[in-house]
């Protein structure tokens, strides 16, 4: 059994903006069951209250750049995990989680510094750690603090850690102005530590000092090693390939069952989809279009995404005039880019027959959308893993995916529709073939959504995965560090 201490910038049901959330709400809750407990260190955002959680640490001390941040530290249990929330005012109480209307905060490498070294008091004061397990560039200096600050600390000897890379595309920037101001010096500015074409990186610390490293999907970890994929890190990742592996993530079928959803208008199960007309009759009644027979046969296809390059929507764009020719209902609910937000609110408004789109983060109406929709579409350029499309499988709601990253993984030929190379115009074939089926060839239709519904995603897999990992980990001979432990720090 191994005490296993997850940091993120996000956890469900605490605050979320993608499906980082989703995992680091779910996998602590899912290791239980093989012996490892897990436990969650975050900020306590503006969003997430004080009134139900217990102080456990008052005024801890984060020392940088030669003074030092109080933070008070509270706990919430849920499901059965503790989750530790960082409460430091002025870096956390604000509106947004990364930023607000006017973009990213400037003080994010500070603001995630700190959470870095408050998980480490956390480990020293409040739960004794095995491993410290990172996600994504928010936690990425944790193993460089944990290395080149506390080097022989008898409080952090045998820990080990490992670094999950959610998203390669978001690496944490920051200009070399605030390199004080995270509490390191030039000798980390360097193309072999956090120096990256001229600026600051976080995720650079996490690729490099973690003692793992791991991916969300066996594909992705394998794109990531290549230019097309790489964001750049692409030489780092295969010198560590050895020390690289991809666990698909999995589903909370507790949050994601049509069964038991409480956000849908009727339950259903694979053995008895009748609820599922009901959702679809809710859906279109939600969006204002016509309950008729004529909007009851027609499919409707879902999209639940967050409005970013990415997530490929811009390709929908293009091809949107087309699509909507086809004899489908098209619903979309995202928030995000600007230039994607306005494009959607503009077909709304243009193509009111066919479209409908809610600009926003809803996630009742996530819900709401998995179960009333006929099929998911997801054109993402590139997917570490993602979830909506496994949730879809659930909900028998067919996905159209490009295939790439997770979703080549999670999505065949007998469960939905893939289309190879991220262009206009392959979506739209994969579109009209899925509608193709959907209208001429109801036997084979409802064959896919039942065997897609089968389909077991559940963290069960991936549980097991990340459990054995951190054992191996653990069982590793701790090496004694070498003289020059910090590979790429210049003397
Ligand atoms: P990513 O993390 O890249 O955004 P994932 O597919 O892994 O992609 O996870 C996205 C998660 O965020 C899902 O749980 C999805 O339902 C949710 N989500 C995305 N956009 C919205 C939105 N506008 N409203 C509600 N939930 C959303
Ligand atoms: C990221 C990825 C997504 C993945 C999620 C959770 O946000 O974009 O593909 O499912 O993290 O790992």
């Amino acid at each position: 059994m191994a005490k296993i201490m997850m940091v993120s910038s996000e956890a469900h049901p605490f605050a979320k903006t993608g499906g980082l959330a989703d995992v680091v709400g779910a996998l602590p809750i899912a290791l239980q069951a093989f012996g490892d407990e897990a436990a969650v260190v975050m900020p306590r955002y503006r969003s997430i209250s004080k009134d139900d959680a217990e102080l456990v640490r008052e005024d801890m001390r984060v020392w940088l750049n030669g003074g030092y941040y109080r933070v008070d530290v509270y706990l919430k249990m849920h499901r059965g995990v503790k989750f530790y929330f960082i409460d430091c005012p002025g870096l956390y109480d604000r509106d947004g989680i990364y930023g607000d209307r006017h973009g990213d905060f400037g003080d994010n490498a500070l603001r995630f510094a700190v959470l870095c070294l408050a998980a480490l008091g956390v480990a020293r004061f409040l739960f004794r750690t095995d491993i410290f397990h990172c996600h994504d560039w928010q936690a990425a200096l944790l193993p460089l603090y944990r290395k080149f600050y506390f080097p022989n600390d008898p409080t952090f000897e045998g820990t080990r850690s490992l670094f999950s890379i959610h998203n390669l595309g978001y690496q944490g920037y920051f200009p070399h102005r605030q390199l004080p101001e995270i509490g390191l010096d030039d000798r980390f500015w360097n193309a072999g530590a956090l120096e990256f074409h001229g600026g600051g990186n976080l995720l650079k610390a996490g690729l490099i000092w973690s003692d793992y490293l791991s991916t969300v999907s066996p594909n992705y970890a394998r794109e990531i090693q290549t230019a097309e994929f790489g964001c750049g890190m692409e030489g780092i990742l295969r010198d560590r390939s050895s020390r690289l592996t991809g666990i698909l993530n999995g589903v909370d079928y507790d949050d994601w069952s049509p069964e038991t959803d409480r956000f849908i208008a009727a339950p259903y199960s694979v053995d008895d989809l009748s609820g599922k007309i009901a959702c679809k009759r809710d859906l279109l009644e939600y969006f204002g279009f016509p309950v008729d027979d004529r909007h009851m046969r027609r499919p409707i296809v879902g999209v639940v995404s967050r409005l970013a390059q990415q997530k490929g929507l811009d390709l929908l764009g293009q091809m949107i005039a087309p699509i909507l020719d086809e004899e489908l209902t098209l619903i979309v609910l995202g928030s995000g880019e600007t230039a994607l937000e306005n494009m959607f609110n503009h077909f709304s408004w243009a193509r009111p027959d066919k479209f409908r789109c809610w600009i926003g983060h809803n996630n009742p109406l996530a819900h709401r959308i998995e179960a009333g929709s006929d099929m998911f579409l997801m054109p993402s350029r590139y997917e570490p893993c993602g979830l909506n499309q496994m949730y879809s499988l659930r909900y028998g709601t067919l996905p159209i995916v490009h295939a790439t990253g997770g979703l080549d993984d999670t999505v065949d030929g007998e469960t939905g529709f893939k289309f190879w190379g991220a262009y206009g115009p392959h979506l739209l074939e994969a579109v009209r073939h899925a509608v193709k089926v959907y209208w001429n060839d109801p036997d084979t239709w409802g064959k896919m959504v039942r065997t897609a519904m089968r389909r077991d995603y559940s963290w069960n897999a991936s549980a097991s995965a990340y459990s054995g990992l951190y054992q191996s980990l653990l069982d590793e001979a701790a090496e004694p560090e070498p003289e020059s432990f910090l590979p790429g720090v210049a003397s």
